[in-house]
């Protein structure tokens, strides 16, 4: 049984806590800030729970740690558990700026440990399936791309004027809460985006004033993709298109399917494509990370995916911020 910290006891750390004893590969110990929410956890999950960082990594050695604190506390929580011999899982976005970054690229290389990033869209079924099938290469060249997404976010997260999403420089705001997860998928599915044009606004959310409806035009090398986001809409819905030279595929996450679309066919043949429990996804990805921390392969995020990720979200503010087209590094 490897030993795993949870940093970080908020939502998605209750949720990663839950998934990986679900997985049963591992010992978990949790490590959270506020005292009341720590206590809660310790006693729902029967855990030993730290108030520190410092104070858990200095009791014990963890083979993994999950780092689930607000994106601006990633990199250096990363460094110092790193130092002391773990492998990670980072939550998304890797981070708020790209300080930091070359050293914990250094740090991992050095380290030779597993490090993984926690966008959960590698764990979607429709989307490994879709993958699986554009890399057999039947459709040819991706040409033009869209995804179109959006939820009434107060609905699915009540808290989020108290908590990162807030403020940019707390990892908070459309693109770098929600648009960040599926500029990453559509990296992962045709490449990563290498110049973008983003309009971004506070168009409705009650007690914010981030941008809660994101729309970008990128070029990913050869195809041109369109991202259309907003949170604040009624309908829980996201889609993510994909045109080639011979025919089209389609992922609904919504509908739990993924479809193509030949040149010349009457109608999609869809596939299904479904998740029974939302936990089910974040089961799929602790599973990886223990395979990752036992050496076997995964298809986590890598380190390197999600700078190229951070990238395309710095520069989507950059571009909103200053109505320039940002080309991509
Ligand atoms: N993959 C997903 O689907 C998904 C969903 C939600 C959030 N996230 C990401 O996970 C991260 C956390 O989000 P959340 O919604 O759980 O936030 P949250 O505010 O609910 O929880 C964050 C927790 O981290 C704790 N914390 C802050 N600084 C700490 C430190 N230095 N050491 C230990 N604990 C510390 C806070 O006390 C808080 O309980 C963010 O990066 C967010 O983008 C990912």
């Amino acid at each position: 049984m490897k030993k795993i910290l949870i940093i970080g006891c908020g939502s998605i750390g209750e949720r990663h806590l839950r998934s990986l004893r679900h997985a049963g590969r591992a010992q978990v110990w949790v490590c959270e800030p506020r005292d009341e929410l720590r206590t809660r956890i310790a006693k729902d999950y029967s855990v030993e729970a730290f108030a520190s960082v410092d104070q858990a990594l200095a009791a014990l050695r963890f083979d993994g740690v999950v780092i689930c604190t607000p994106a601006h506390t990633h990199i250096p929580i990363a460094l110092t558990a790193l130092k002391c011999g773990a492998g990670l899982l980072i939550e998304k976005p890797l981070s708020i700026k790209l300080d930091g970054v070359a050293e914990l690229r250094q740090a991992v290389a050095a380290s030779k440990r597993f490090v993984g990033v926690a966008y959960v869209y590698h764990f979607v079924p429709g989307v490994r399936e879709a993958r699986a099938f554009l890399q057999e290469g039947t459709l040819g060249r991706p040409l033009q791309a869209t995804v179109v997404a959006g939820q009434h976010f107060p609905t699915f997260r009540p808290a989020y004027r108290e908590i990162y999403y807030t403020k940019h420089e707390t990892g908070g705001g459309a693109i770098q809460d929600a648009l960040t997860h599926l500029a990453n998928a559509m990296e992962w599915l045709i490449g990563p985006a290498t110049r973008l044009y983003c309009e971004a606004a506070h168009q409705a959310l009650e007690g914010v004033a981030v941008e809660d409806t994101v729309s970008v035009t990128a070029r990913h090398g050869e195809t041109i993709v369109n991202f259309s986001l907003n949170q604040f809409q009624a309908p829980n819905e996201t889609s993510l298109q994909i045109n080639c030279e011979h025919g089209s595929v389609k992922i609904e996450t919504h509908s739990q399917r993924w479809g193509v679309c030949l040149r010349g066919a009457a109608d999609w043949n869809y596939h299904s494509a479904s998740v029974a429990h939302r936990d089910d996804l974040f089961i799929a990805q602790g599973n990886a990370f223990l395979d990752g921390l036992e050496g076997k392969p995964t298809t986590l995020c890598t380190l390197d995916e999600a700078l190229q990720t951070l990238k395309f979200n710095l520069a989507a503010l950059e571009s909103a911020r200053t109505r320039q087209m940002i080309v991509i590094d």
